[in-house]
């Protein structure tokens, strides 16, 4: 039998020509022992331990590999059994030693690191500082918006982003079917054909659903800001995203008046963009209030007069007036949908808002692209720490 170089890296798989039990028993312990040998001195760097890994796992010419090859398949038929068993018993020891080396190796490259450099700690340095966070530009107006109405006597109230077809178009007036839907187009739950049109989910448009959702649980008088997070089936561009925010307001009393409404959102568009601000009303249309307005306010980066200087302004088309939301007063037709609930339409009246707190948000820090808020770039949110 071949003698093999114990004790040398140089060991080679020997081919067995001697099956005998005390032969083997011969090749396999010389095989193992070198295989502790070779652990032993293959655990203190990463690249040791993978030369030690493939010399004894790879495929192709690893020490396992060459064991099947130039003892088991040569065997003769009746060692065979013998064979094939201390082969499968010399591959288990191989595995494991290559497994406990690699916990040892993992092991000291953790323990042994920062033990050599703590030799050389200056502790007279300024430590590293963690950066913190800051605020996102949408939540900080987001929160803006609703302290302004909070400290004039508003609470808030929330409500679900899957919302129904009743609560985001039915009870909004939007009747089935209605061509004012398609201005609001958004993601359907699939698989809904079964349930009445009513029942079916989507994600919400608005939070204008959150209106319904409060008279069904509060009795007038109410003023409540609703934030939340809304989608439309628009693409993602500088002024649009399948996903935003929005605040909306809603006031029910006894006489409330468009002169209420008009009064209350001059004073919030102060608030929020300072007292030089002037307000502007157009009719416009909203299924869920009549007369609808759409608010303007004197563009607060060019102040009002459509240029910078000798350039025009953009960020309100050379108007003047930048448009910062939706309301009107709540129809009556709205009124019906919760009228056991102390909403009788010849009783009450009522002013609603919805305002897109991203697009205010842009506005109000001149960022020319609404994508900027959704791409999570440190470098771009840093600016607002
Ligand atoms: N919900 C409307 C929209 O998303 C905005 C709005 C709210 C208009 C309340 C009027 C009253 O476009």
């Amino acid at each position: 039998m071949t003698t093999s170089c114990r004790g040398t890296l140089a060991y080679t798989v020997p081919k067995l020509t001697d099956y005998s039990a005390a032969a083997l028993e011969k090749a396999a312990g010389e095989l193992l022992s070198v295989l502790k040998e070779e652990a032993d001195k293959s655990w203190k760097s990463e690249t040791d331990w993978k030369t030690f890994r493939d010399r004894w796992l790879s495929r192709k010419n690893g020490i396992l590999t060459l064991v099947n090859d130039l003892w088991l398949k040569t065997a003769p038929k009746e060692a065979k059994r013998a064979v094939g068993q201390k082969v499968n018993e010399i591959k288990l020891e191989v595995e494991h030693a290559v497994e406990m080396t690699e916990g040892l190796q993992l092991e000291w490259a953790t323990t042994s690191q920062p033990a050599s450099t703590a030799d050389s700690v200056d502790i007279s340095l300024p430590g590293v500082r963690r950066p913190i966070g800051a605020e996102h530009p949408v939540m900080k107006t987001w929160r803006e918006i609703v302290s302004v109405f909070q400290k004039l006597g508003y609470s808030v109230a929330e409500g679900p982003v899957v919302e129904t077809d009743y609560y985001n178009f039915e009870a909004l007036n939007f009747p089935p079917n209605h061509p004012a839907r398609d201005t609001q187009d958004t993601l359907f739950i699939a698989g809904q054909q079964s349930k009445p049109q009513r029942e079916r989910l989507l994600l919400r448009t608005h939070t204008s659903p959150v209106q319904i959702r409060t008279m069904e649980k509060m009795r007038p008088p109410i003023r409540i800001v609703i934030p939340g997070t809304v989608h439309r089936n628009d693409p993602p561009d500088a002024s649009h995203s399948p996903m935003f925010h929005q605040i909306e307001g809603l006031a029910v009393d006894t006489n409330i008046t468009f002169g209420d409404l008009k009064g209350t959102l001059d004073h919030a568009m102060k608030a929020l963009f300072g007292s030089s601000v002037k307000t502007h009303f157009r009719p416009s249309f909203f299924p869920f209030t009549e007369p609808s307005a759409e608010l303007y306010v004197t563009c607060f980066i060019c102040g009002g007069s459509g240029k910078r200087g000798a350039d025009p302004c953009r960020p309100c088309k050379q108007t003047g007036w930048i448009e910062v939301l939706g309301c009107g007063m709540v129809d009556p037709n709205v009124f019906e949908f919760v009228k056991d609930n102390g909403y009788d339409p010849r009783k009450v009246s009522g002013f609603a808002f919805g305002m897109g707190v991203d697009r205010l948000a842009l506005l109000k820090y001149g960022v020319d692209d609404l994508q900027y808020f959704f791409q999570g770039d440190v470098r771009f949110l840093q600016q607002f720490g």
